[in-house]
């Protein structure tokens, strides 16, 4: 890899962010929709706090990015983004509730419980986890009706019960409970992995790409999801809050089970260049053409905020 491709992710990841903010503005300027009643003011700017707020767009990158290895049509690629950031976003808003981690700052801003109050918040997440099923389901995502129900499938699994919202579950628990490593493995898988597997994935989906694509572009999903949560982790431990737009330090102080607690930040930072070089490999039928996945994967592993 050279640099030059470093530069041409970092372009592009930029690039990627503002289509999806400029889409996200627009679904979220509160105008009201058919079959909608009205649209409360301080709900839509508690919204709008918690989503127009800076953030990398890093899942959002990949829905596109992954599409576009399979020449889908980038415009409906860009709204199944904007409906996963919808979900991300969500997830952040009700993880740093006082109930959750009790967090004052997201994205170098008030969390949303700060700015408005903690009822507001609950139904700004709320408001965001249903807009995105919304915004997919919509016929503006021009999309065969089967492969939009197929994303809606998938995004509802990614990020329910068995998945995001599952292993926020296991992740409360592991202050108290001190799981292994496999148990840290799979919480993380759900936490943090399921969502970042679907992005990978729903390129496939949007493209109505071959089995084996999609399989395979869920894979690559899960080994740089692994490797985004191992970063966090890594991140918590040796960042400060400037540089991350949120507290650090909380893992340690909290006791909790992680894999950077339970083996310590070389070991990660070892553990972190397998999961590139698997994640590279995953990669290798699709040539050129994925070079900036894999810069993504990079990425993913050696980010500093
Ligand atoms: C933070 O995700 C939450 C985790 C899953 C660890 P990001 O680091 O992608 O947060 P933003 O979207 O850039 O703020
Ligand atoms: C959050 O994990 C994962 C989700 C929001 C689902 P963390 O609690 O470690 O994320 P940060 O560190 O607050 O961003
Ligand atoms: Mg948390
Ligand atoms: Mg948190
Ligand atoms: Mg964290």
């Amino acid at each position: 890899m050279t640099n030059g491709d470093e530069m041409a992710f970092e372009m592009a990841l930029g690039m990627r962010a503002e289509a999806v903010e400029a889409l996200l503005r627009q679904l979220l300027d509160g105008r009201v929709l058919s079959g909608e009643i009205a649209r409360p003011d301080r709900l839509m700017a508690a919204i709008r706090h918690g989503v127009l707020n800076g953030g990398k767009r890093l899942r959002p990158f990949l829905v596109m990015e992954s599409a576009a290895l399979f020449s889908a049509d980038g415009e409906a690629a860009l709204r199944v983004a904007a409906a996963l950031e919808c979900v991300h976003c969500y997830s952040l808003i009700h993880d740093d509730l006082p109930a959750m981690d009790d967090d004052d700052l997201r994205r170098g801003l008030p969390t949303v419980h700060k700015a408005f109050d903690e009822a507001t918040a609950i139904l700004a997440g709320d408001a965001l986890l249903t807009l995105a099923f919304d915004i997919i389901a919509d016929e503006a995502t021009a999309l065969p009706a089967e492969r939009r129900a197929a994303l809606v499938l998938a995004l509802a699994r990614a990020a329910g019960t068995g998945g995001m919202v599952g292993g926020q579950m296991f992740d409360l628990a592991a202050e108290r409970d001190q799981p292994d490593e496999a148990g840290i493995i799979r919480l993380q898988a759900m936490k943090t992995g399921a969502l970042i597997r679907f992005a990978c994935e729903a390129g496939a989906i949007i493209a109505g790409a071959a089995p084996d694509d999609r399989e395979r572009l869920a894979e690559f999903g899960s080994a740089i999801g692994l490797a985004f949560q191992l970063a966090d982790d890594l991140l918590d431990l040796t960042a400060d809050a400037k540089q991350m737009g949120k507290a650090t330090g909380k893992d340690e102080a909290a006791g909790k089970a992680t894999l950077v607690a339970l083996h310590g930040a070389n070991w990660a930072r070892g553990q972190l260049h397998g999961l590139v070089d698997l994640a590279h490999t995953l990669l290798e039928p699709y040539d050129d053409r994925a070079v900036l996945l894999k810069e993504a994967a990079k990425f993913v592993a050696t980010r500093n905020n």
